[in-house]
């Protein structure tokens, strides 16, 4: 079986798997890491977005021979490591805004939010209305607007 190898969440780790297998499998099945969700397991839902060297992806879709060892992966289980906290900032405001309901989708709701602070950091910006209009990642229960509300909060924060 081939190897492969990756950085998650701070620390290098090794599986043995075949090419095809996506990394959403992995991480879940393989390594126990559950915060990223299988929705659709087709790139639709969201529910497993997670970070690959900062940026937003979808795990389901990402077949695990594609990574590079130097590639760093981020759950939402290592996203408060990545600011030296407990909690992320954003994660703080999704609670004081109780944006959750059944929480299904919430991770990647949280992983999608942060990475779109940082892309519009990179452009120099702001969120604007029609960034959280371009968000894709499916609530279930109907949490959009305190998502939105909570989005603009933990962005002060960050
Ligand atoms: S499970 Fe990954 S996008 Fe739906
Ligand atoms: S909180 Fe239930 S799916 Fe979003």
């Amino acid at each position: 079986m081939p190897q492969h190898t990756f950085v998650l969440n701070g620390s290098p780790v090794t599986v043995e798997v075949a090419d095809d297998v996506r990394l959403l499998w992995v991480l879940r099945d393989i390594l126990g890491v559950t915060g990223p969700k299988y929705g659709c397991g087709i790139n639709v839902c969201k529910a497993c977005t997670s970070h690959i060297n900062g940026k937003a992806f979808n795990p389901c879709s990402v077949p695990v021979s594609k990574l590079k060892p130097t590639d760093e992966i981020t759950t939402i289980e290592g996203l408060p490591a990545t600011v030296d906290r407990d909690l992320h900032p954003m994660q703080e405001a999704w609670l004081e805004e109780d944006v959750a309901q059944c929480g299904y989708c919430q991770p990647g709701q949280i992983m999608a939010a942060v990475a779109l602070v940082h892309k519009v950091r990179a452009e120099g910006r702001e969120i604007t209305d029609d960034d959280l209009d371009g968000l894709r990642n499916i609530c279930r229960c109907g949490t959009y607007s305190r998502i939105r509300t909570a989005i603009r909060k933990g962005e002060g924060r960050m």
